[in-house]
């Protein structure tokens, strides 16, 4: 743990901001690290200012103020050598071509300047279940698998990180479940990934840290898991034999709204608590005469928390 706090970020962005040329300010001062071989996930609604990060810190676009190093390399003045650190899936598709998938991937390989390695790309596509696709050419691929071959592209000269601009968006259910896997295992062999997604459950499921940006902002970064655990809540739902008008003074110690006019009582408590207070909620609710006929709790998911953060900011 502490070995991992002094080992220094894969990824350095301080004071980042962007200006297009029509003067919308698309970045405003963003100070990120990114730590070798973890996946982050990066939230925001349509127009936050993901891709705008991610095409800065790959070298595609000029920051108006505030620099990035990649393994500590400048990404302005050395760019080749950032840059062969990165693979890079865009969000937007440029594919239409009469190439055949194998040779497509394996050209993207050779660009990166990197010897021919026919062994790799085979298991690359295989892993994208796109082995069967290998000698079709990329115009006559699916949406979903188009997608597919560019994160195979991403992946061809064997990059130390990676970007997934929205790499599932398209994609059916199952081939995603295996993407996520692949992700994994990539990770696994040191691979840094980041990636930006509208699927709250894929940054749920995926990510070892969690950016939510907005407008521009990078409005906080945390650990999924902490995030979950400081801003994720418990709700009791009981529904009460009978309706009550109102609650007796002896239960203003707890955080209840009562509900389905009078028939339910929400009890929301905090999971950091060391109590959750249920106990002692029960036993007032039946020492002021409040019989309960049924009871269930949930939790909030990583949705509802980033409903909320994106709310208050607005
Ligand atoms: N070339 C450009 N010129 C002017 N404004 C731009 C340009 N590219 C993007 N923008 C604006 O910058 C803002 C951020 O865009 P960006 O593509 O980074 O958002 P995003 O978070 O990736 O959104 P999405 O989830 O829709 O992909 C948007 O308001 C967009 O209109
Ligand atoms: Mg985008």
């Amino acid at each position: 743990m502490l070995q991992k706090s002094i080992t220094a970020p894969i990824i350095s962005v301080s004071g980042l901001s962007k200006t297009y040329e029509n003067g919308f300010q698309a970045l405003k001062s963003v100070d990120l690290e990114i730590r070798e071989s973890e996946i982050l996930a990066l939230l925001g609604p349509n127009g936050a200012g993901k891709t705008t990060m991610i095409s800065i810190i790959c070298g595609l676009a000029n920051p108006s103020t505030g620099t990035v190093t990649v393994a500590g390399h400048d990404i302005r003045r050395d760019f080749r050598a950032a840059r062969s650190l990165i693979g890079l899936v865009p969000q937007e598709l440029h594919t239409e071509s009469f190439e055949t998938v194998w040779a497509t991937v394996s050209f993207s390989r050779g660009l990166f300047g990197k010897p021919a390695n026919p062994k790799l790309i085979e298991q690359i596509l295989r892993d994208l279940t796109l082995w069967d696709k290998k000698d079709n050419k990329v115009i006559e691929l699916s949406g979903g698998m188009k997608r597919r071959l560019m994160i195979a592209k991403a992946l061809s000269h064997e990059p130390r990180i990676l970007f997934l601009d929205e790499p599932t968006a398209g994609v059916d259910v199952e081939l995603r479940k295996d993407m996520w896997q692949l992700i994994h295992k990539l990770r696994e062999t040191g691979v840094t990934v980041i990636l930006t997604t509208h699927y709250i459950e894929e940054a749920e499921e995926m990510a070892d840290r969690i950016g939510v940006i907005n407008k521009g902002e990078m409005l906080l970064i945390e650990e999924k898991s902490e995030l979950m655990r400081k801003l994720g809540r418990k709700q009791l739902t009981l529904e009460l034999r009978e309706p009550v008008e109102a609650l007796p003074e002896a239960l203003g110690r707890y955080d209840l709204e009562l509900t389905n006019e009078g028939q339910r009582l929400i009890y929301t408590y905090d999971t950091q608590a060391a109590r959750t207070g249920i106990t002692s909620l029960l036993a007032d609710l039946n020492r002021s005469g409040i019989a309960v006929r049924d009871l269930e709790t949930s939790s909030s998911s990583l949705e509802d928390i980033f409903v909320s953060i994106v709310r208050d900011r607005s």
